[in-house]
């Protein structure tokens, strides 16, 4: 293995990397970071380690009647609960060693200012019209209903507990006057129907540009995202109202407008956009999103922009962003929106509004109790890419105690104590090495090219896996070339062997740090490195001869069965009232 000198050299490219805004309603739980969190950031250090570009953006999605409840409830303002929650989202992502470029929230004069403009530019290409229409009015509560707390049976599937804007069995999104026998959420009351105006996306205009836009593009998009696009479509678009009956929201920049807001559906799209402008003005180069977002005068995008998503955004996403973006005009259209399934356990859904949190904690718990690590190993081996996936504590504790404490980890410290102990501490020097030694190297440094584009096509279970399959393969090199016997008998020979399982190992802190930042940044200080690891370039990396080891501590933990059994206990079935989704 040769230093990383030779690493590829190329144009830089732009990856734009969008990541689903969380409400702030509440904490985020570990199958929100599964389908949508961790991905992203995984994504995201690959590319910045090839030496791409990446703007990663995203914030807390603040607006929405939840959170209105929710401060009725508590008698406070819904500013207070949004930023409450915000900072909680916040510092768990931190934790969890999410990259973000930028973490904001939609209530950011940037925002504001953005998505009033991005409306009026809309409202001026005529994207937009008012109708005046029948909403739901609970007569008990008093106010009008958001489409999500109106429930009812699906006019479609007939599913009984359909909500006003989607069906969560058949997946059709929906206006709550499609519903049969509609009930309010809040009061349980069969809401009255009311006239009142509001402004629309003309969603048909862009009936033909999407077609054409999802149809060059499907062969890349999941199956699953391109069927259900696709669907969309062949049914034909509707208007969607964009503007809502409630105080809490991004303002409608028009006269006559001031007692409606605008639909937190719509401007949290637009928190793309704006996260990138206030991510440009904070380092003081206001123009530097451009390099991402604008399109060049021949209409191609300037680089490719990824938009990470639980399945459930799918149609906000692939549909109603990329009409908006068209309507805009001039700026890139996502590349891919490699939306998740579901993280279920025992077969129950967890990404939905009305979801059980049962038995799986929410992000700030779940951190206080297992490493960063040991929870995105698990999430990413066992990631919902391409069908539900249930989550089981069992294997949870299984795969962490086999797979990164017995192989990974334990590889990586025996080998590094054995050098410190019989080698001074130092790296060896090899002599010549073997075929062994040299199907070990050649299997490492192919690792490179094979997970990367396991990344590349956001395949990140299978990149994970192919990865830890170097760390077994280095665990099973170890067993075979025994350098704790052959020391005794052929000192070269074990020293050759430790050299050689060395730079695996040099490989391995490369390879795992988009997975696992935290384990990954200790074991490169462990190798005598100082500085970032993620500032290494996706290529191996030599461990020198002579290099002064650092002594190791085990780089992850083994979780004991009363340590599981002590935490079930403790987290019991919680309904996750206080975080479902705003309309
Ligand atoms: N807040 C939504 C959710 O958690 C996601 C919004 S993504 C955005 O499901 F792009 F619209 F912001
Ligand atoms: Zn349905």
């Amino acid at each position: 293995m040769t230093e990383n000198t030779s690493s590829v050299t190329r144009n830089p490219e732009l990856i734009f990397v969008g990541v689903a805004w969380p409400y702030a309603s509440g904490p985020r739980h570990l199958g929100h970071a599964a389908g949508a969190y961790v991905p992203p950031d995984v994504f995201a250090r690959y590319h910045r380690m090839t030496g791409n570009r990446v703007l990663m953006v995203s914030g807390s999605d603040m607006h929405g009647t939840p959170i209105t409840v929710v401060a009725d409830q508590r008698g406070v303002g819904p500013r207070e609960v949004a930023e409450e929650n915000h900072r909680g989202i916040a510092d768990s992502f931190t934790r969890l060693g999410l990259s973000y470029d930028l973490y904001t929230t939609t209530l950011t004069p940037t925002h504001y200012r953005v998505t009033q403009a991005f409306f009026l530019r809309l409202h001026e290409q005529g994207y937009l019209f008012e109708d005046t229409t029948t909403a739901m009015y609970d007569p008990e509560a008093r106010r009008f209903l958001p489409d999500r707390y109106v429930e009812g049976t699906c006019p479609h599937c007939g599913y009984p507990d359909a909500r006003g804007d989607q069906c969560d069995n058949c997946g059709r999104t929906l206006d709550p006057t499609d519903l049969i026998d509609p009930r309010s959420k809040l009061s349980g009351a069969t809401p009255e129907t009311r006239q009142t105006t509001h402004f629309f996306l003309d969603l048909p205009k862009f009936q033909e540009p999407l077609l054409s836009w999802v149809e060059a593009n499907r062969d890349r998009w999941r199956p699953a995202v391109s069927a259900f696009v696709l669907g969309w479509l062949r049914e034909g678009l509707k208007p969607r109202a964009i503007t809502r009956d409630i105080d809490w929201g991004v303002p409608i920049p028009l006269p006559g407008w001031e007692d409606k807001r605008i639909y937190v559906w719509f401007d949290a799209v637009i928190g793309y956009l704006s996260a990138s402008v206030e991510w440009a003005e904070r380092r003081g180069e206001p123009d530097a999103w451009k390099a991402w977002w604008e399109v060049g005068a021949d209409g191609a995008a300037p680089g490719r922009a990824y938009y990470f998503i639980g399945k459930d955004n799918v149609p906000f996403h692939a549909i109603i962003w990329p009409a908006m973006l068209m309507g805009y005009g001039g700026l890139a259209l996502p590349f891919d929106v490699p939306a998740n399934e579901f993280l279920t356990i025992g077969g129950q859904k967890l990404s939905s509004s009305r979801a059980y949190t049962a038995r799986l904690p929410f992000l700030p718990e779940a951190l206080e109790l297992f490493d960063a690590d040991a929870l995105r190993f698990f999430l990413t081996i066992n990631a919902p890419e391409g069908r539900d996936t249930d989550f089981s504590w069992d294997e949870f504790q299984r795969r962490n105690n086999d797979e990164l404490v017995a192989t990974y980890g334990n590889a990586v410290h025996r080998l590094l104590s054995f050098a410190r102990s019989r080698f001074d501490g130092r790296v060896p020097t090899p002599t010549e090495p073997s075929v062994a030694d040299r199907a070990m190297l050649a299997l490492a440094a192919d690792a490179f090219a094979s997970v990367g584009t396991q990344i590349e096509g956001v395949h990140l279970r299978e990149g994970l896996r192919l990865t830890m399959g170097l760390a077994q393969a280095l665990n099973r090199y170890l067993d075979d070339a025994a350098p704790w016997k052959t020391i005794k008998t052929d000192p070269a020979r074990a020293a050759t062997a430790v050299w050689t399982a060395l730079q695996i190992v040099g490989a391995l802190r490369v390879l795992t740090a988009p997975f696992l930042p935290f384990s990954a940044q200790r074991l490169h200080a462990y190798l005598g490195e100082e500085g970032d690891v993620h500032a290494l370039p996706w290529a191996p990396r030599e461990v020198p001869t002579g290099t002064q080891l650092v002594p190791p501590q085990p780089l992850f933990r083994k979780l004991e069965d009363e340590e599981l059994e002590g935490l079930l206990a403790r987290l019991g079935p919680t309904e996750a009232a206080a975080t479902g989704e705003p309309t």
